[in-house]
This record gives C-alpha cells, sequence and structure tokens, in this order.
C-alpha cells in the first residue's frame, strides 16, 4: 500500500496514475468492521482502492470530542494492507485547510434538520472537507456507509448539485450480534453502557409511535436527541454518558 501524508506528493502522484475506475473510502481512521465492508465493495468494484484518513476538525462542534476521538493508526494501517488497498492518504489539517476554512460549502435545507438541528455546522464541515477530497482523490465512486444516513444523502445531494461525475454508492450499515450499529465511539462506551447500547436499535425497530419509542429510550437511561420519522425511515440520536449514538432503520422493517 503506497502511503501519502502531504497532498504535494500525493497530486503528482495521482497524475501518473494508471487509467481505470478509482473508487474512494474517506474515513476518520479508527477503523472498524462497518468501514471495511465499504473498502471490500470498492475491491471489487474498482481497479484501484483509495483510503483517506482525516480526522476533520471543522465537523467537530465540541472541541473535547476532537481531541477524545479515537486513534488507532496502526491497526487501521494493518487492516487496510491485509484488505488489499493500494493507497493510503493521510493530509494534515494546516494542508487541508490553507484556506483557514473561509470556503465553506453549505446546504440549507437537509443539513439543518435532525444532526444538524443538534450540531450546528457539522454538515458545513463534512460537505466542505468531502467536496476538497473528492477534487484531491478524483475517484469514479465514493463509498459511505447508511449509519450516517443523513450524510450520505447529503453527499449524494451535493455530487448531483454540483454536476460531480462521482458516482455516491451508500452501503449498508453493519451491526454487533446485539443489534447495535458499528461506529468509531463504540470504544468509548463503559462495559454497562455497551450492555445498554443494544437497546437503541431494538426501541427503533418496535412498531409503536415514536414518542412511545422516545419515552422507552428515556427509561432505558438514554439523554435524548431526537427520535423522528421522515419519509421511510425513522432516525434517532441519544446520548450514553458522553457517548453520542446515531442510528437509523427502514420503517417498512419495523
Ligand atoms: O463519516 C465520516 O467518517 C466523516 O464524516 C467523513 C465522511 C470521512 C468526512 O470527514
Amino acid at each position: 500500500m503506497q502511503v501519502y501524508k502531504s497532498i504535494e506528493t500525493w497530486r503528482k502522484a495521482r497524475q501518473q496514475l494508471s487509467s481505470g475506475p478509482l473508487g474512494f473510502v474517506p474515513t476518520m481512521g479508527a477503523l472498524h468492521a462497518g468501514h471495511m465492508k465499504l473498502v471490500e465493495r470498492s475491491i471489487q468494484e474498482n481497479k484501484h482502492t483509495l483510503v483517506s484518513i482525516f480526522i476533520n476538525p471543522t465537523q467537530f462542534d465540541n472541541n473535547a470530542d476532537l481531541q477524545h476521538y479515537p486513534k488507532t493508526l496502526d491497526a487501521d494501517i494493518k487492516l487496510l494492507e491485509e484488505a488489499g488497498v493500494h493507497t493510503l492518504i493521510m493530509p494534515n489539517a494546516s494542508e487541508i485547510y490553507a484556506d483557514d476554512y473561509r470556503f465553506i460549502l453549505r446546504e440549507n435545507a437537509l443539513s439543518k434538520q435532525l444532526c444538524g438541528q443538534h450540531r450546528p455546522g457539522h454538515f458545513d464541515g463534512v460537505l466542505t472537507v468531502v467536496l476538497k477530497l473528492f477534487n484531491l482523490v478524483q475517484p469514479n465512486k465514493a463509498y459511505f456507509g447508511k449509519k450516517d444516513f443523513q450524510q450520505y444523502l447529503l453527499i449524494k445531494d451535493m455530487a448531483e448539485a454540483l454536476f460531480l461525475d462521482i458516482e455516491i454508492i451508500g452501503c449498508e450499515t453493519v451491526r454487533a450480534k446485539d443489534g447495535l450499529a458499528l461506529s468509531s465511539r463504540n470504544t468509548k462506551l463503559s462495559i454497562a453502557e455497551r450492555q445498554k447500547a443494544s437497546l437503541l436499535y431494538e426501541r427503533l425497530r418496535a412498531s409503536k409511535p415514536i414518542d412511545d419509542i422516545a419515552g422507552a429510550l428515556e427509561k432505558d437511561g438514554f439523554k435524548i436527541d431526537y427520535v423522528e420519522e421522515h419519509a421511510d425511515r425513522r432516525f434517532a440520536a441519544v446520548w450514553l454518558g458522553d457517548v453520542r449514538l446515531i442510528d437509523n432503520v427502514e420503517k417498512h422493517s419495523v
């Protein structure tokens, strides 16, 4: 696997890359089986697969969350190498934001709802960095997990609105045996919190009105940001201690 830490070096290498479809999996590291599903799919569908690891400061609305975001770089590199990834880029924030974040990509509707309502500026940071990464990587296809369904929709809409020639592919959420959606943040849960966390998926799938589901989650000890239905999905964001968990399910699976 070729590893590039400098944007300049990577851009030169990009020009030399032989032709054939390039699949891209953007990540913030702390890789788990959910990320690796995206990687596997990209490897199946493309000649080259490139993964980025970049903990994007502009999408954190809380500095403590940014400081404590899990970092497992050695293990990440091993996983990517074993999976057969061709290229890893790990740009640093001063290069990505050489403009001091003067240029921000903002969406004005969906990004203000659900997680956007509770994490002001979050999706501005996500869309801006993903657009920068798309410009650097110039992929044919890019892969995103549906656990972050709102993020997936916004990126898909952005690609369409800005005429990006990139196919945005959403991949099903990967879950632990007890149903908890895999997330890098799960490692921050205590043993007791981890046991309780699986109730989020269980409650979301109950065929009950969302107010009852929110009530049940509150009784279980979750602090609720939201439990809402939009179109054909049911979405929730909740806290267990300092850890924020999100999940969503299709309504017809309820
Ligand atoms: O889903 C993530 O890990 C991040 O939001 C992403 C897409 C890599 C942008 O920083």
